[in-house]
């Protein structure tokens, strides 16, 4: 399962890269928002120059909401970095807007998915990723991790291009179930990758090995 760091600031994205298992990076407008006045398209110049990997993804969301002003503004983003993938929302527009980007090899990340009569629409009109959003989910009562379990059921069992991309993250039990249900990835923020590696019983037993390494008859 690839891992992507669910954040717009730069420093996060660093440490994250540090560890060595990023694959990829998701904005959306408010992450963005977050960093203040930044330029955008910048911005996300900057994220792609960190990751520095050419199979690494970079994801950045258009903001209009017609399709004609998407595929303008969808064409504009993937020129900033061969590692962009356009990030739409599942709305009419969205998914006309998809069909009309990947057919001139433009990848779309189609964003905002909340079943998986969704998914397969937008794996049908040649998006990429698909974003179905687990925490918001679970927020109102439904099982964010039924809805990857139907979606990976229904992708396994036709040949699109398409990965899931589990977004909405909330807790490293979310990564987990993720990867046991065959996501293939999860954009998480940095801090859940930070409680993920970590466990007490690393810590403590770190700290009696060392020192009985120190006490030891010298
Ligand atoms: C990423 O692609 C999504 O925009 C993000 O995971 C949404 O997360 P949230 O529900 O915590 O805002």
């Amino acid at each position: 399962m690839k891992f992507f760091a669910d954040t717009a600031n730069l420093d996060e994205i660093k440490s994250a890269a540090s560890l060595g298992i990023l694959d990829g990076v998701t904005t959306n407008p408010s992450l963005v928002a977050k960093e203040g006045g930044v330029d955008f398209k910048e911005h996300i110049l900057k994220i792609c120059e960190i990751l520095n990997n050419p199979k690494a993804s970079v994801s950045a969301e258009a903001v209009s909401t017609e399709y004609e002003s998407m595929i303008k503004e969808g064409r504009e983003l993937a020129k900033i970095h061969p590692c962009v993938y356009v990030k739409l929302p599942m709305t009419r527009a969205g998914l006309q807007a998809t069909h009309t980007l990947a057919s001139e090899g433009i990848r779309v990340n189609q964003t905002l998915i909340f079943n998986a009569g969704q998914a397969l629409m937008s794996a049908k009109a040649g998006a990429r990723f698909v974003s179905p959003f687990v925490g918001r989910l679970d927020d109102i009562g439904q099982d964010g991790m039924v809805l990857i379990q139907e979606i990976r059921e229904i992708f396994d069992n036709y040949d699109f291009e398409c990965e899931i991309l589990v977004a909405s993250i909330r807790g490293p039990l979310h990564a987990i179930n993720a990867a046991r249900l065959g996501a293939d990835i999860a954009t998480m923020p940095v801090k859940v990758m930070d409680q993920m590696l970590k466990h007490p019983l690393t810590d403590n037993g770190l700290a009696s090995f060392l020192k009985d390494w120190e006490n030891r008859g010298k």
